[in-house]
């Protein structure tokens, strides 16, 4: 027998030592829905995508026209300001002031990020490292507990669909926990469950940031997807917030800007430089076309966005109401893309991942199950609304047909 030191270099087996900090993140949970997805698709069959809030409608004409013009530009081609050019800025400062009287410096009270997905992560980057521990909401949108793990930090995870009990609970978890959390994340609307919030609890959340001494970050990326005369609050607005937090914002969903990844951190000026000096060391910046229209959307395109939201508004209505009608109750979000519904009883014990996939098998229509976004989650489905009226009514009808339930005719 040849002993280890005669098989020759080439043929000595490797393995890719990856990070810890991978080894880390649990499965990834979508991971069966989306392989049954690409088969249907590679079959042919069509398959009515309410999996991702992946927005399907394009920008303002007036943001791709700005667009096309600076794209012929040779300047605009060369590396831009890493934390976003001045003008921009600016651009955001003033959205941020005539939305909700907020006050931002441009100079150093804002960043440019490449989606607030990046601008999150990189955060949370910069603020947390091994030891540290951040209390998360629950259901959790994947990225909010990922990011603090992947910057080797402990994730408390607390419900947050009674937003009272939430911040209780935050209190409570001050009081117990040695040391205490270093960090809360909010995000209201909330992704996955819908819950959203007025001003009065963001200010008592600043007011249990100073008292137990942790920072906030405001994932905030709903912002402008609000329903019946609802205005989701800024976490910014509240007296005190500069001093403990920041907060996400994005041109994806009221811009329908995701494919450009375009998104803003904003608020305590120490964190906003914490964010710019790792990301000094990550990237570039974003590309400058792109920073360039993004200024003529948020300038000149404030209609488009509230068309966005009332097409939204309807898709939920379409929605919601049908699925209602085929007796399966969901409730009307008052912001987000999404529907939070709960599993109907029948189905109930199949659990959220097998239900999904029946869903997919049997009436060709892709949700997220609740299992995705954490045990809190199990019991439910989140249905995004980025498909039209007619494929949504086409959704109910074969979620009924799969069912085998008939619908009430529409009052
Ligand atoms: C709660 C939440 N935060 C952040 C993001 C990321 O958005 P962006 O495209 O700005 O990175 C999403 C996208 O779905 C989201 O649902």
């Amino acid at each position: 027998m040849r002993n280890e030191s005669e098989v020759p270099v080439a043929d000595v087996p490797f393995t890719i030592p990856v990070a810890d900090r991978i080894k880390r993140l649990p499965p990834y949970l979508f991971g069966r829905i989306n392989k049954l997805k690409h088969e249907k698709r590679v079959a042919g069959i069509d398959v009515i995508d309410l999996g991702m809030g992946n927005p399907t409608d394009p920008p303002a004409d007036m943001v791709t026209e700005k667009m096309k013009e600076a794209l012929l530009d040779p300047k605009n081609h060369r590396y831009s300001v890493a934390n976003g050019i001045f003008n921009l800025r600016k651009e955001v400062a003033a959205r941020y002031q005539r939305k909700y009287g907020v006050t931002l410096n441009p100079d150093n009270e804002i960043i440019a990020c490449l989606g607030s997905k990046e601008g999150f992560s990189h955060m949370c980057l910069a603020m947390m490292g091994p030891g540290d521990t951040a209390i998360v909401p629950a259901p959790t949108f994947p990225i909010h507990a990922y990011s603090v793990m992947l910057a080797s930090g402990n994730v408390i995870a607390l419900d947050v669909r009674d937003p009272d009990k939430f911040l209780e609970n935050v209190e409570y978890t001050c009081q117990h926990l040695y040391p205490k959390p270093k960090l809360v994340i909010a995000n209201f609307p909330h992704n996955p469950s819908g819950t959203c919030v007025e001003q009065s609890f963001f200010d008592r959340l600043v007011l249990l940031a100073k008292k137990y001494k942790f920072l906030v970050i405001s994932d905030f990326a709903y912002a402008d997807i609000c329903y019946d005369g609802y205005q989701a609050p800024s976490f910014l607005a509240s007296p005190g917030a500069h001093d403990v937090g920041v907060e996400l914002t994005t041109m994806s969903k009221g811009f329908s800007m995701a494919g450009w990844r375009i998104g803003f951190c904003c608020g305590n000026r120490e964190m906003v430089r914490a964010l710019q000096t790792i990301k000094g060391y990550y990237d570039y910046g974003i590309f400058q076309a792109i920073q360039i229209s993004a200024i003529v959307a948020m300038r000149h395109c404030e209609d488009a966005v509230d068309a966005i939201a009332k097409e939204y508004e309807e898709r939920r209505d379409v929605l919601v109401d049908g699925l209602n009608r085929i007796g399966w109750e969901v409730e009307k979000p008052k912001a987000g893309m999404f529907c939070w519904a709960k599993i109907p009883e029948p189905w109930a014990q199949m659990g959220s991942i097998d239900f999904s996939m029946k869903l997919m098998e049997e009436a060709g229509v892709a949700v997220s199950p609740g299992r995705g976004f954490g045990e809190e989650g199990e019991g439910y489905l989140r249905l995004a609304i980025v498909e039209n009226s007619q494929r949504l009514r086409q959704a109910v009808r074969a979620i009924g047909k799969a069912l085998k339930v008939e619908a009430a005719p529409a009052a």
